[in-house]
């Protein structure tokens, strides 16, 4: 009997390439082979995402592309998981012949089993149940030999129901992981070789709700601060309501917790804010920025943005270009605001027209681009703390790193640095890196 050979495809977010990079694991474990050349693959997988319409088009061309694969190899089995598979589940099926098999991201430990009930017997499945206790939680995906950066789930789903985001419905209600496990899962990255962690969850500072264990994210912090061998420690995403003073204060006093963070403010607007449902105001928002930048003035700030959200005026939309003149983000995502079937934000009036979502974003970014590199030129003259990560991109003489403000740095130096932490004197700053000379 061959080995099946499989081939995943993930598009969206890192909680996506997370899940992609357990799912590989688990059928690596099962007896699978893992290629990265889709015309020798036996079994493709394709992990989608549906934040925006956009992404969600592309997926669905790219499954098109593969399902053409077919007619020359017609044992070839096509499974969707993920978000769109949640959100479409059995219509799938029907829009795009060819589909195999259809997982949500509840059911990631059965796509093996649903594979080989594909081979057997045919016909298509479908498992979008939602589950408490996900198996697939506890499944950590193996390190790479070299990999000095690892993400760890800690919680998944999300509660926060924000009026635009199809992610409540999609990954279902918030769950935390117990923090045993997760210790012991950063322990095991660690005796591997992973130097830095990035806790991941839709909102990780409600970690801890619904556990027995009376632990709060600011305890459970302090518990990875405390991992021998760990080097830095990250997380994302971070919603502003929940960000208590506890978490902010341990920026000035954990060593190992790195000086940045990503705080999605979204918009500018109080009226805006409140359609939103985000449970926070715009003085809410420049508080925790001003608090966080006191305890940690090194503290780099990133953030989300949207344009065009219905009911969006002009007004609005400048306040939330004031918004940015007065944090001066160090990075921005922004989007214009995508229509998702099934969120509140379906039924408000005032839709702004595309052409105007475009104007909208343009200026923003520009704007943006402007903070970037102000913040990162702001940066020359100092010495900071790089931990390299291989061979530059740029040039193949030049060595790359991260700050622990997540900026990259490249650097003349020798490959063996790679692993090492290394202080750099910075003398020049771009909008997309930092260069740098070892000091
Ligand atoms: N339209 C546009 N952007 C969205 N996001 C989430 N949902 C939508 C939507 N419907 C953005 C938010 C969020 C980021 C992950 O994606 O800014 O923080
Ligand atoms: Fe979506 Fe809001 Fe939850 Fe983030 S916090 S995943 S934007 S509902």
């Amino acid at each position: 009997m061959p080995r099946n050979i499989f081939y995943i495809r993930t598009f969206g977010c890192q909680m996506n390439v997370h899940d992609s990079d357990q799912l590989a694991t688990m059928m690596v474990d099962d007896g699978f082979e893992q290629t990265e050349d889709v015309r020798q693959a036996q079994v493709i997988l394709v992990n989608t995402c549906s934040i925006r319409e956009k992404v969600a088009q592309k997926i669905i061309s790219q499954i098109g592309r593969y399902r053409q694969l077919k007619e020359n190899n017609p044992d070839l089995v096509i499974g969707v998981g993920g978000c769109l598979a949640q959100h479409w589940g059995t219509s799938l099926l029907k829009k795009n012949v060819g589909i195999d098999f259809v997982f949500g991201p509840h059911a990631l430990d059965k796509v093996p089993e649903m594979i080989s009930r594909v081979q057997k017997r045919g016909g298509a499945i479908v498992d979008t149940a939602f589950r408490t206790g996900i198996t697939s939680l506890n499944i950590c995906p193996r390190p790479h030999n070299g990999d000095l950066q690892a993400f760890v789930t800690i919680m998944q789903g999300c509660d926060n129901f924000c009026s635009y985001c199809v992610v409540p419905n999609l990954r279902g209600r918030e769950e935390s992981r117990p923090s045993q496990d997760i210790i012991n899962e950063i322990r095991f990255l660690v005796a591997h070789g992973v130097k830095e962690v990035t806790l991941l969850g839709q909102n990780v500072n409600s970690y801890g709700k619904g556990l027995d264990e009376g632990i709060c994210f600011s305890d459970l912090i302090k518990s990875i601060d405390a991992i021998d061998g760990l080097e830095r420690i990250r997380f994302t995403t971070s919603h502003p309501k929940d960000l208590t003073d506890d978490l902010v204060d341990r920026f000035g006093k954990l060593g190992k917790l790195c000086e940045y963070i990503h705080l999605p403010f979204q918009a500018g607007s109080n009226s805006i804010l409140a359609r939103m449902n985000r449970g926070y105001t715009r003085e809410d928002y420049l508080a925790r920025v001003e608090r966080l930048r006191e305890v940690c003035p090194d503290i780099a700030v990133s953030s989300d943005a949207m344009v065009g959200f219905p009911g969006e005026t002009t007004a609005d939309f400048e306040a939330t270009l004031e918004m940015m003149e007065i944090i001066r983000f160090d990075n921005l995502f922004s989007f214009k605001y995508s229509e998702r079937e099934g969120t509140k934000a379906v039924s408000l009036d005032q839709k702004v027209p595309e052409k105007e979502k475009s104007r909208r974003l343009n200026l923003l970014q520009a704007l943006q681009d402007r903070h970037t590199l102000e913040r990162n030129k702001a940066m020359v003259g100092k010495t900071v703390e790089v931990l390299v990560e291989g061979i530059s991109k740029n040039s193949s003489k030049d060595m790359m790193g991260r700050t622990r403000t997540n900026k990259i740095v490249n650097f003349r130096g020798p490959e063996q640095l790679h692993g090492k932490t290394v202080n750099l004197h910075i003398t020049a700053g771009y909008l997309h890196s930092l260069r740098g000379e070892l000091s």
